[in-house]
């Protein structure tokens, strides 16, 4: 084991009160390719004002769908890895002993909720979950019903059927997920700065820490007072601030980590 290990192991055993903040770095090891890793990174082909705006939604519609029900059916086909089941074991052995563990991610998939985590604070929105462009009605869609597969490459646009919105009858149902330029969703920013304000510890994993509001959101509870465990293979902004930076992945450095409790 690390000395880095050895040394956050210690951190984890004193800790009750816990923030863990995630990343596309989470999923990575479950297939989900991150954002901006050379190579594998999915703004590789496309930049994010593309696909990931409403200009380019109300611009091109189809390819924007295209792009999010491709990912959903990717996130749906793939498992939680060793590092998200290791943080849902961490977050039921803490509220076992009257403690809390809160995860706060900006990865729009359900893999943490499928590796046991509960109460997931999702800051960037869900893959799984629509609303109405225009009056922000909730809506229901089901991606399978496109024909399209996470096999297929998403950059063959597929037509997408434009789903009205039930409520107002003008909009257009658009994904749950926070684009560029929009704002966090309020409640969950909430809880979890409330959250990192009482933490004792905080674990960043695989996060680049290049988009904001997120990515100032471990200073806040390094601020007041919490021990600051970040876990990359490689070094960003946040990694000299860090109490202890772990230069490893989430499935191998989680379970190293919490092996004592899980
Ligand atoms: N384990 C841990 N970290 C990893 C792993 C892994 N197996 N593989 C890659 N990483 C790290 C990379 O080193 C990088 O620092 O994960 C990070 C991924 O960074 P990004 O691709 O920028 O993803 P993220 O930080 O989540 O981006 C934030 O930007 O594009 C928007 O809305 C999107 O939520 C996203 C936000």
């Amino acid at each position: 084991m690390s000395s880095h290990i050895q040394r956050a192991t210690e951190l984890v055993a004193e800790a009750e009160s816990v923030v863990v903040l995630t990343g596309a770095g989470m999923s990575a090891e479950s297939g989900v390719p991150t954002f901006r890793d050379a190579q594998t990174g999915l703004w590789q082909r496309f930049a994010p004002e593309q696909l990931a705006t409403e200009e380019a939604f109300r611009a091109n519609p189809s390819m924007v769908w295209t792009w999010y029900v491709w990912r959903a059916m990717l996130v749906d086909s793939v498992d939680p890895n060793a590092g998200h089941h290791a943080i849902g074991t961490w977050q039921q052995h803490l509220a076992a002993r009257d403690g809390s563990l809160t995860v706060a991610t900006q990865n729009v998939d359900d893999l943490h909720e499928r590796g046991g985590a509960q109460d997931v604070l999702h800051l960037h929105g869900s893959l799984h979950s629509y609303r109405c462009l225009e009056c922000g009605t909730p809506g229901t869609f089901d991606p399978a019903s496109t024909g399209i597969t996470a096999d297929q490459d998403f950059d063959h646009e597929t037509f997408v059927p434009t789903v009205h919105c039930d409520h107002c009858e003008l909009g257009v149902l658009r994904p749950n997920v926070v684009w560029f330029g929009e704002s966090l969703p309020e409640q969950a920013f909430a809880a979890a700065v409330s959250a990192l304000q009482q933490a004792q510890l905080v674990v960043v994993v695989g996060s680049s820490g290049l988009v904001q509001p997120a990515a100032s959101l471990p200073l806040i509870a390094h601020e007041a007072g919490a021990s600051l465990i970040e876990i990359n293979p490689a070094a960003t902004t946040l990694s000299d601030t860090a109490d202890i930076y772990i230069p490893s992945t989430a499935a191998v450095a989680l379970p190293e980590l919490l092996a004592d409790i899980v």
